[in-house]
């Protein structure tokens, strides 16, 4: 074979060594591309982790929210619709069009839907507790009512909602008393949050049951609904897990505190979900106001970056976690609308969430979304 063939064959075989590592590079910029969280939405980032939900209105459900739903979220909680006040505002009249229109829309977008909730002191209307007569309604008949609640509710999403948030918030705020003294303890005592566990268990045997409060990483607290989800367990009823509401804010918790609560919850073998997520920038306070003249409500660079580096710190604790954790859930979309814009002080804005409100990802958004670089 000549000099100048082997040159040739050379030339040849280095420009398909070429042409092979191109292609090859052009393949990994394409698969990183498609999976950069940036490219792409929390839902992505977090695939691996959990779902990543959020709550919301059937207003939210058009429009550039809806896009931002489809392209952030795998997961929806009904904001209101589904209470039971909503759903069953007189004996039998059920009212569904709200809810089914963030199931279906749910379902069409192939977005996961948690049950929010089937029993509560707020948000239940007052016909559940009082007889035709005006009077107190006896255990016995309270109970049916729930049942007949709760199985209707859970029976008619029976294989769309996988998980219900089956009671809210039955401890008391006071440490020194253990349940809260609501209608429903008043009239059934403590058992009432055992049947509502098995009515919704009979209805749909696949949903996932939680038992969700607020304030569930300060100890006192802690160790009040702990006692309440031991002797559950203990007595064999069907609670899958605890969620945990999350409405929390620069102050508090802090990380001990938050992995304490993982640990001491999930140590009775019960799953974590994350369900109503929002960090305000205000220090908590015990009761209702109206925004004082010339408070401040700004949004200053100061609190953007406590703000995301809080955010960092708990999505941390949460992907630690993830064995546990099955869910976190934002408590609505963006800094356009907020509950506490209202609460506790009225008329004060606040800027809880990962976007703001021109749907735009502020700071805290980019801390959560890019941990693999970090
Ligand atoms: C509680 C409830 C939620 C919601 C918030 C306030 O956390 O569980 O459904 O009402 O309060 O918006």
């Amino acid at each position: 074979m000549s000099q100048a063939t082997n040159f040739s064959k050379l030339i040849r075989s280095l420009w398909v060594c070429f042409l092979l590592l191109m292609a090859i590079n052009t393949l990994a910029q394409r698969a990183k591309s498609e999976k950069s969280p940036i490219q792409k939405g929390l839902k992505d980032a977090y695939k691996k982790y959990f779902p990543i939900g959020v709550a919301v209105a059937v207003r939210n459900l058009h429009g550039d929210e809806a896009q931002l739903i489809k392209k952030q979220f795998n997961s929806i909680t009904a904001e209101n619709a589904m209470k039971m006040k909503a759903i069953q505002p007189q004996e039998g009249v059920f009212y569904w069009k709200d809810a089914d229109s963030i199931v279906s829309f749910a379902v069409k977008n192939g977005i996961k839907v948690r049950g929010h909730n089937l029993c509560w002191h707020e948000q239940t209307p007052d016909w559940i507790f009082k007889g035709d007569d005006g009077k107190e309604v006896t255990k016995a008949v309270l109970l049916q009512r729930l049942k007949t609640h709760i199985t209707t509710v859970v029976n008619r999403y029976k294989g769309k909602i996988y998980a219900w948030d089956v009671v809210n918030e039955a401890i008391d705020d006071d440490p020194n008393h253990f349940l809260r003294n609501s209608k429903w303890y008043q009239i059934c005592g403590e058992n009432y949050i055992a049947k509502a566990f098995e009515y919704a268990h009979a209805a749909d045997p696949g949903a996932k049951l939680y038992y969700n409060d607020y304030n569930t990483e300060r100890p006192e607290k802690r160790e009040q609904i702990y006692r309440l989800l031991k002797s559950l367990k203990d007595k064999g009823v069907p609670i899958d897990g605890v969620g945990l509401q999350a409405h929390w804010s620069l102050q508090e918790p802090n990380e001990d505190a938050l992995r304490s609560a993982i640990e001491r919850y999930s140590s009775l073998g019960l799953k974590i979900q994350i369900t109503e997520l929002d960090l305000s920038i205000y220090p908590w306070e015990p009761s209702k106001r109206i925004k004082r003249p010339g408070e401040s409500d700004v949004f200053t660079a100061e609190l953007e970056n406590k703000q995301a580096a809080k955010y960092a710190m708990v999505f941390k604790v949460f992907r630690e976690y993830k064995k546990v954790i099955t869910n976190v859930t934002f408590w609505n979309i963006s800094d356009r609308y907020s509950w506490l814009d209202e609460f506790p002080v009225m008329g004060r804005k606040n800027y809880p969430l990962l976007f703001d409100r021109n749907l735009q990802p502020k700071k805290a958004y980019w801390e959560v979304i890019n941990f693999k670089n970090k």
